[in-house]
């Protein structure tokens, strides 16, 4: 086997779209968010969330007395928008230097989204001043409209929110999150070049198959929810493609075991044990591992402005297996793809 078949060099990637939690959680989460990673967009779906710059650089002090000394990583903070983020604290953010996007969660979409947005209308102004400074919106794109069907969620928020946003804010950078179907691919696909999509290691390996045929496999349960295969085929496609739109976001998201496997499960998957990995799996059974440092090292930071990492990882391929579960707090984690054996691994 030539040299280039078992070893892969890319710029450092970054994740730009993972979960942290908080206080003694971040000893385990933050270690792992480095593995392989130059920098992390943190969610801000704290309880209570991350509403305020104030918050947000305090949540960012916990989260950089964890970093490992060996690492350079950088966490991206994020606030998490409500119907009172006001103008005022966007210009805030901005110019406080540590803030690299606000994050719309419809009220009620997903984990600790109870208190998001319950009408865009009373954000315009905030919209306006986010579309002034260049602040990128993320988007937990589905829609929380009564009795729409779980796995139409996403379709129906395209059509009813995100398009009327976009022709309302067309400067506005919008980066749609973890999308999930063969609508969201072809929409942002179509747009100018200020809506982007990023796309999770569980979306591309997985499909609702995977999930509940021959029994309930609640560790594949997650939001937005796994959906058909032809959809999971056309993310594949679009990462791999090198279409500069899509970017890596693991929304690697802890929950313990107990919490997983329970008679209400909660909603999130922890990739963080491989992220890297999984991705290059996915990439490699395409024969587009050329197209992996696009995806996971380039697309995003044009994306957000912001440089190339100016290190390298290096992937090889040998096999190894995911292991069944962590310790996490007092309690353990059971990472996506326990137990399973993947064919390349980062060169720590
Ligand atoms: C996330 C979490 O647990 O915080 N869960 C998930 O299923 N993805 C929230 C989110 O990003 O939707
Ligand atoms: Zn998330």
């Amino acid at each position: 086997m030539a040299d280039s078949q078992k070893k892969l060099t890319i710029i450092k990637p970054d994740d730009w779209h993972l979960h942290l939690r908080d206080h003694n959680a971040l000893r385990t989460t933050v270690p792992f968010a480095c593995r392989g990673f130059g920098r992390g967009i943190i969610m801000p779906n704290l309880v209570p969330p991350v509403v305020t710059v104030d918050l947000a650089i305090k949540y960012k002090q916990r989260i950089l007395a964890n970093i490992p000394d060996s690492s350079s990583w950088s966490p991206l903070m994020v606030l998490f928008l409500t119907d009172l983020t006001s103008p005022e604290e966007i210009y805030k953010a901005h110019d406080s230097k540590a803030i690299f996007g606000a994050k719309l969660y419809p009220a009620g979409a997903t984990t600790n989204s109870e208190t998001g947005v319950t009408d865009l209308r009373k954000l315009t102004k905030t919209f306006e001043a986010m579309e002034e400074v260049g602040m990128v919106l993320q988007i937990h794109g589905e829609s929380t409209e009564k009795g729409v069907d779980i796995f139409d969620r996403e379709p129906v928020f395209i059509e009813k929110t995100l398009k009327p946003l976009v022709e309302k804010f067309p400067e506005l950078k919008i980066s749609l999150e973890h999308i999930t179907t063969l609508d969201s691919v072809e929409y942002i696909m179509n747009q100018s070049d200020t809506v982007y999509g990023s796309i999770t290691p569980q979306h591309l390996l997985f499909n609702r198959n995977d999930m509940l045929v021959g029994g309930i496999r609640p560790h594949l349960f997650c939001l937005p929810i796994l959906k058909r295969e032809r959809h999971q085929q056309s993310l594949i496609k679009a990462a791999t493609s090198g279409n500069k739109k899509f970017f890596l976001g693991t929304d690697s998201a802890p929950h313990s075991k107990d919490k997983k496997e329970n008679a209400c499960g909660c909603a999130g998957c922890y990739s963080h044990l491989s992220a890297i990995e999984l991705y290059a799996e996915i990439f490699d059974q395409l024969n587009s591992l050329d197209q992996l440092e696009n995806f996971a090292s380039k697309n995003g930071p044009d994306f957000y402005g912001l440089p190339y990492n100016d290190s390298f990882i290096t992937l090889k391929k040998h096999k190894w297996t995911i292991p069944s579960s962590i310790k996490y707090m007092d309690t353990t984690l059971v990472p996506l793809g326990a137990d399973m054996q993947l064919n390349w691994q980062l060169v720590q």
